[in-house]
């Protein structure tokens, strides 16, 4: 293919724009564990973006049993106590208290992005950097050992450290709803996730069609805020990426 002088800058420029916005998004997950953009191509579907910035990590092969979707619809709904599988059918439109995703898999996905279709500001998504309960865990962080709770009587489960170490990184995993303290070190460490919470979280409210935040759910914790009534129609799309093109 020949291009003219002309369609070659325009290709780099658009080369040197994407290597920026790279940059951009791995310097403020290295620094501050998330990347939160407002109104970023509301045109551009979720997995369309989240291909262009990264990895897809493909849910619908790796846990087709579980029929998840690799774009997930996150609407608010009353909670359902038939179905307690999920944060919304337990807590319905109450606040859900900070966690991170698939924290009981082996090895947690490492970055969520979630996208905006319709959002409100009295909504609010709260991040709590793991670093600021490590600052005030001492040593009981690397000896809290959880367990899933059980689903039926027969599943096998597997005790899991808090904090784990995959491909060179330190993570930490932490999931009041499906995961349960198997020693005293981990119920300590609750005491200390409910303390920092109270005092150290930071608030991100997404409102407007294209509102991006991309969370490093290795290192940061999430939760929201209780939904009112008249914001039922909230919509917020989520992916998640095993790498980011940007990081080193
Ligand atoms: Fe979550």
């Amino acid at each position: 293919m020949n291009l003219s002088s002309e369609q070659g800058s325009d290709l780099s420029m658009l080369g040197l724009q994407r290597q920026l916005r790279d940059d951009a998004i791995s310097t403020a997950l290295n620094s501050h564990g998330y990347f939160f953009l407002k109104e970023w191509q509301p045109e551009t579907s979720t997995f369309e973006l989240a291909c262009s910035i990264g990895s897809v990590v493909d849910l619908e092969k790796i846990a087709a049993a579980y029929k998840l979707a690799n774009v997930q619809a996150l609407k608010p709904r009353e909670s359902d106590e038939s179905s307690p599988h999920s944060y919304s059918s337990v807590y319905g439109l109450k606040g859900f208290p900070l966690h991170t995703d698939y924290a009981h898999w082996g090895t947690p996905p490492r970055f969520l992005m979630l996208r905006c279709q319709a959002g409100d500001p009295s909504v609010i998504t709260y991040l709590l950097p793991s670093s600021c309960i490590a600052d005030h865990a001492g040593q009981i962080i690397d000896r809290a050992i959880v367990v899933p709770r059980r689903k039926h009587p027969a599943q096998t489960i597997c005790p899991l450290a808090v904090r784990y170490r995959k491909a060179g990184r330190t993570g930490f995993r932490w999931d009041s709803l499906f995961l349960r303290p198997l020693n005293q070190a981990a119920e300590a460490l609750a005491d200390v996730v409910q303390a920092r919470s109270n005092l150290d979280q930071i608030a991100i409210t997404m409102h407007d069609p294209g509102d991006t935040l991309i969370i490093d759910n290795w290192h940061m914790l999430h939760g929201r805020s209780e939904v009112p009534h008249r914001v039922l129609n909230r919509h917020i799309e989520r992916i998640y990426l095993s790498n980011l093109r940007g990081l080193k």
